[in-house]
């Protein structure tokens, strides 16, 4: 006989007929056994029981067969190939949930990438963690054998990282007894007597073109102007000076205090071969480059870049930074601007030569307070980067937005063209978190859709870290995680530019 189930109603149904409940001890879950964490199986149905969420026909789902080339078509907005796993592990890919890779040099030499040179531009507000991911970058790339350099480093924000690593940062700004010679002539003048005429030849361009250009950003950053007739003038007593014109075998150093002398004292030769009528004719036009230049060695930077080097880089080191905030803490951001070029120009002239196998990050923290200078300014970056090394080193720059270049005064179509060039240099741009205002320029200079914008605007802005990356014309949607002891080594506890 078979037996009948009765289902009788319990106190408890009872009284949430009449609206109260009784008072019950709340009992913990059970523990599912360890050895079965799910067990019990639910069908594809669901359970059937009263509010368990049985469903008796399964609505008709329709089948379609497609290659790998065609899903794209129907999903175009699920993520991509992912990269390599190879580099730096930055944290994760949001929309596969994959760990994501930084690894420029490796994204170089793979044909399936669209990179061609390992720079890095990053852009965000203030606070959002560009310093962060940057310190983060170069702690993890130290396994594969890269170390760093800083150029500049305004606010203090590497010294954490430089002790942590047992290195003291070195300090320039007033008062202090470090010298950077921006006019150094680097790696390129070692050995100079051994080597043939050609290979002096090309080393002297190399040397010249980069003198020039930061000459040009110095001057042209005091409006004013810098015409050829400004770098004949300045090429003619750079190479008297260095000793190229008398054929010297040994090279000797240059300063700009030497440079403004020359100016301020011309030779007969100099006036003569720069065609000047007179020696006052001279003094008459090349009165604001004289000034522009002895600005450099009076007021705020005096002390600063008119000496030969006191810093010896030491390329065994993990990292080597050079702390500008002696110079920032007095408040004059024109002169962290200025002081930012000459280091600039100094770091790409004292990598222009480096030991087989030695790779290196070399950041350029908070460029903008250079190219806010001036076009010439804008211009002299560019040719740091465009002229830098780029068979072992990464160079990294920071930026607030990417129009930061376009703030400079000149917001005229030349300004403008400049600029973009400047971003194109990099293949690999990161950009983070943005107000709305900026989303529309980063837009129109960075070529990025509507969807790409809000990303940056909206989920970018919403927690530190996270931003678009774009790697040659790939973009991948990350989320930057830092370990409890990087979250020490990068805390800024101000949020503020
Ligand atoms: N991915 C992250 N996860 C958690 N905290 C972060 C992350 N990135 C940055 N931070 C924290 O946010 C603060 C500001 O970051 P910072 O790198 O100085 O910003 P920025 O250089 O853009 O002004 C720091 O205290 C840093 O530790
Ligand atoms: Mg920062």
């Amino acid at each position: 006989m078979a037996r009948r189930r009765t289902t009788s109603r319990s106190v408890d149904h009872l009284l949430t007929d009449f609206g109260s409940r009784l008072p019950r001890k709340d009992a913990e879950p059970p523990e599912p056994p360890a050895d079965k964490p799910f067990p019990r199986v639910i069908r594809h149905r669901g359970v059937r029981r009263a509010g368990h969420g049985w469903a008796p026909t399964l609505p008709p789902l329709a089948g379609y067969q497609t290659t790998s080339e065609q899903a794209p078509v129907m999903w175009p907005l699920i993520a991509g190939d992912g990269l390599p796993p190879t580099g730096a592990p930055m944290g994760f890919n949001v929309l596969s949930g994959g760990s994501f890779y930084c690894d420029p040099m490796g994204w170089i030499n793979d044909d399936t990438i669209p990179v061609t040179n390992p720079n890095v531009f990053i852009f965000g507000k203030p606070g959002r963690g560009k310093s962060a991911l940057v310190k983060a970058f170069m702690l993890r790339m130290i396994r594969f054998g890269y170390r760093s350099l800083v150029l500049g480093d305004v606010k203090d924000e590497y010294e954490d990282i430089s002790r942590a690593l047992r290195v003291e940062p070195y300090r320039i700004g007033p008062g202090l007894p470090g010298r950077i010679n921006p006019l150094d002539a680097g790696p390129l003048a070692m050995d100079w007597e051994r080597q043939d005429r050609t290979e002096t030849a090309r080393r002297a361009a190399v040397i010249f073109n980069r003198w020039l250009a930061l000459i040009r950003g110095l001057v042209g950053s005091q409006q004013v102007p810098f015409t050829p007739t400004e770098a004949r003038v300045i090429n003619h007593v750079l190479r008297d000076l260095i000793g190229w014109t008398n054929g010297q075998t040994r090279l000797t150093p240059v300063t700009i205090p030497m440079v403004w002398k020359s100016l301020d004292d011309p030779s007969e030769d100099l006036v003569a071969a720069c065609r000047y009528e007179s020696q006052q004719d001279f003094y008459d036009s090349t009165r604001p480059l004289r000034d522009a230049l002895g600005s450099l060695c009076e007021g705020e930077l005096e002390g600063l870049f008119d000496a030969p080097s006191t810093f010896e880089p030491n390329w065994r080191a993990p990292i080597q930074t050079l702390s500008l905030n002696a110079l920032h803490s007095a408040g004059n951001e024109a002169a962290v601007g200025i002081a930012l070029m000459c280091l600039n120009s100094w770091g790409q002239g004292i990598r222009e030569m480096a030991e087989v196998g030695d790779r290196r990050i070399v950041l350029r923290d908070e460029a903008w307070m250079q190219t806010r200078l001036g076009v010439e300014a804008v211009k002299t970056l560019d040719s740091n980067l465009r002229l830098s090394r780029n068979d072992g080193d990464i160079q990294l720059v920071t930026y607030h937005k990417p129009s930061d270049p376009l703030s400079a005064g000149d917001q005229g179509s030349q300004a403008a063209q400049i600029a973009k060039d400047l971003l194109h240099l990099a293949d690999v741009r990161i950009l983070m978190g943005q107000d709305e205002e900026v989303g529309t320029e980063l837009g129109h200079l960075l070529g990025l859709t509507r969807m790409q914008q809000d990303l940056v605007t909206g989920w970018a802005m919403q927690d530190k870290g996270r931003a678009l990356w774009m790697v040659g014309d790939q973009r991948f949607k990350v989320q930057t995680v830092l370990t409890p002891v990087e979250r020490r080594l990068t805390y800024t506890n101000d949020a503020v530019a």
